[in-house]
């Protein structure tokens, strides 16, 4: 039987609804980004967040049910994020799926926001178990060996920022646009990689784990370095500064995916999160999968991101092994897979 669920995210900055079918269809995929909301503070800010989220939620899972053509009576479960993020926001969303749920009695799904990323490509590509994750965006930076619906294995992440984090970081110090992503790869485009020697944090030692935070500062003493000596940032050093500093964390991501496929000895590595879109990262992983000759894959971008898709999809998968939650499921802020 072909089942049909309204998945709802509002995990971090981005307000989401979407109806997603068992055999894959994608009816619906509503995401309402906040980011000119937090842009003047330069990060999120939980509480605008938590009222953003709690004022679009509704009009968000409206639009998604008339875009797939389908009422509530259509459904068969309602899936909404219920941790990890933060909490002003999960709340919203759990909330309102418990009010669906109660008033028209469907079962209500909880699902990990990570799960949700880490379940996607089998969504997008019909992926089979198991596969290696990497999850690289701004808030999450981790390898996860995916065995099953439930089966999630952390092979190591980030000690301390994601590596989207520290591009938007960097992005700042160089007076670049935020998010700095995009941006910081465009001017890099330009650059020269081999200009500034920047540490590959954490390379040294063994195992999965990485570090993105030392490299920011690192970029912000070379800097500083060139202001002193040139009375400004020239442009030439700056985008030197971004094609060295993404080298950097192309580098790392690199060495430490090979690493991870190495120990699970995973048939594929998936990647997903904003920071797969950069082109050069994306090349290097591709470098490492083709060297060891195992496969690869990145869900298209919009469904990469955060999106409520993957939360609908995760709770179908969740649905099909008969877990279910209770109607008074609470908002998990912290929730490791
Ligand atoms: O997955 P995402 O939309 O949101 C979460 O963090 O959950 O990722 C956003 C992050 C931002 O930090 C943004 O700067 C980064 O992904 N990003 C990029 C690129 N596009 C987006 N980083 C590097 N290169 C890009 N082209
Ligand atoms: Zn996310």
């Amino acid at each position: 039987m072909v089942l049909t669920l309204l998945g709802i995210e509002s995990s971090c900055d981005d307000s989401a609804a979407a109806v997603v079918r068992s055999d894959r269809a994608v009816l619906s995929s509503v995401v309402e980004g906040q980011a000119a909301l937090h842009a003047p503070f330069g990060g999120v800010v939980p509480e605008i967040a938590a009222r953003a989220h709690a004022e679009k939620l509704d009009g968000c899972v409206a639009r998604a049910l008339a875009e797939a053509g389908v009422g509530l009576a259509d459904l068969d479960a309602v899936a909404v994020t219920s941790g990890p993020g933060l909490i002003g926001g999960v709340l919203s969303g759990v909330m309102l799926a418990r009010g669906i749920a109660a008033a028209t009695g469907l079962p209500l799904v909880g699902v990990n926001h990570l799960a949700g990323h880490a379940l996607t490509p089998r969504l997008t590509d019909g992926l089979e178990f198991p596969y290696l994750m990497l999850l690289v965006s701004g808030g999450h930076c981790q390898f996860l060996m995916v065995s099953g619906p439930g089966e999630f294995r952390r092979l190591g992440g980030t000690i301390d920022d994601a590596p989207g984090e520290a591009f938007d970081k960097v992005a700042k110090l160089l007076a670049l646009p935020q998010p700095g992503g995009p941006p910081l790869e465009a001017e890099a485009l330009k650059g020269d990689a081999k200009r500034f020697a920047l540490p590959r944090p954490l390379l040294d030692r063994p195992g999965c784990d990485m570090s993105f935070s030392g490299l920011k500062t690192a970029v912000l003493r070379a800097r500083d370095a060139l202001i002193a000596e040139h009375g400004g940032l020239r442009r030439q050093d700056r985008a030197d500064l971004c094609a060295s500093f993404q080298a950097a964390v192309a580098a790392v991501l690199a060495e430490k995916t090979r690493r991870a496929l190495a120990e699970s000895e995973a048939p594929v590595l998936a990647v997903a999160g904003g920071v797969a879109a950069n082109s050069v990262i994306r090349a290097a992983l591709q470098g490492v999968c083709e060297k060891a000759g195992v496969g690869f894959t990145a869900p298209p971008l919009r469904l990469c991101t955060d999106n409520a898709a993957m939360i609908a999809w995760a709770g179908i998968e969740k649905l099909q092994a008969g877990l279910v939650d209770p109607a008074d499921l609470t908002a998990r802020p912290r929730w490791p897979l």
